[in-house]
């Protein structure tokens, strides 16, 4: 219950057309790392934006950006993410075929490195390349959408998770259903960067200080 949280807000739920002002609106309302999920539309069944995107969001603030890569494959598209100014890059266990591979890639372009797992892949998926990792990012809803339904079972994958790091410096990061009621579950677990898209980009951007503060007090 003593781990650190931080707090990454997920803009998936921000307003597109105004992408810049919604990342320093949630900048200055305490948000610690920026979440920016990237699909494909085939991996995942949405579609939401790439490099350029998150290249032009770039001179909007200086907190980390967290690419969280929903693509398949990812690896022709590391550099370029590297390039567009990510500071974590997140794949997919499931959406690559060399994960040793991609991860040690993503290292070599000097990004901290990111592997998640969706609700159906065991923890066991990563139990080999640990030393090569920064973050787990535990999805706690099938990824594509916003504003789904926590899955509970993931509470026990998380537990999992944290007894197989051991002694390792590794984040574990949590994405989907993220609010006041789910995070003191997630924290007690054992999650200590917890994204939010709906829950925290709600009400307008003078609600979004107190939206984070009620996530991370609560964890
Ligand atoms: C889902 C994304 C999430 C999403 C979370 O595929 O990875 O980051 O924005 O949204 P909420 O917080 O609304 O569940
Ligand atoms: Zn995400």
């Amino acid at each position: 219950m003593s781990n650190p949280v931080i707090m990454a807000p997920s803009i998936l739920s921000a307003d597109f057309a105004k992408l810049g002002e919604e990342v320093r609106a949630v900048a200055a309302a305490g948000a610690d790392w920026i979440h920016l999920d990237v699909m494909d539309g085939h991996f995942v069944p949405n579609i939401t934006f790439g490099p350029p995107v998150v290249a032009a969001l770039r001179p909007h603030t200086d907190k980390p950006f967290d690419c969280h890569l929903m693509i398949e494959p990812c690896d022709p598209y590391l550099e370029a993410f590297a390039n567009a100014g990510a500071d974590h890059i997140t794949i997919h266990a499931e959406a690559t075929r060399h994960l040793d591979r991609s991860l040690q890639e993503i290292r070599r372009l000097g990004k901290k490195a990111g592997v998640a797992i969706n609700p159906a892949t065991p923890e066991s998926a990563i139990e080999y390349v640990l030393d090569r990792l920064d973050t787990i990012l535990v999805m706690t809803v099938n990824p594509g959408f916003g504003g789904q339904a926590f899955i509970p079972a993931m509470l026990d994958k998380i537990t999992r998770v944290k007894r197989m790091i051991g002694e390792r410096k590794i984040d574990i990061e949590v994405d989907g259903g993220v609010s006041p009621q789910t995070a003191p579950l997630l924290a007690r677990a054992g999650a200590t960067v917890f994204v939010a898209g709906s829950h925290v980009f709600d009400g307008g951007a003078n609600l979004y200080g107190r939206n984070i503060a009620a996530i991370r007090e609560a964890a």
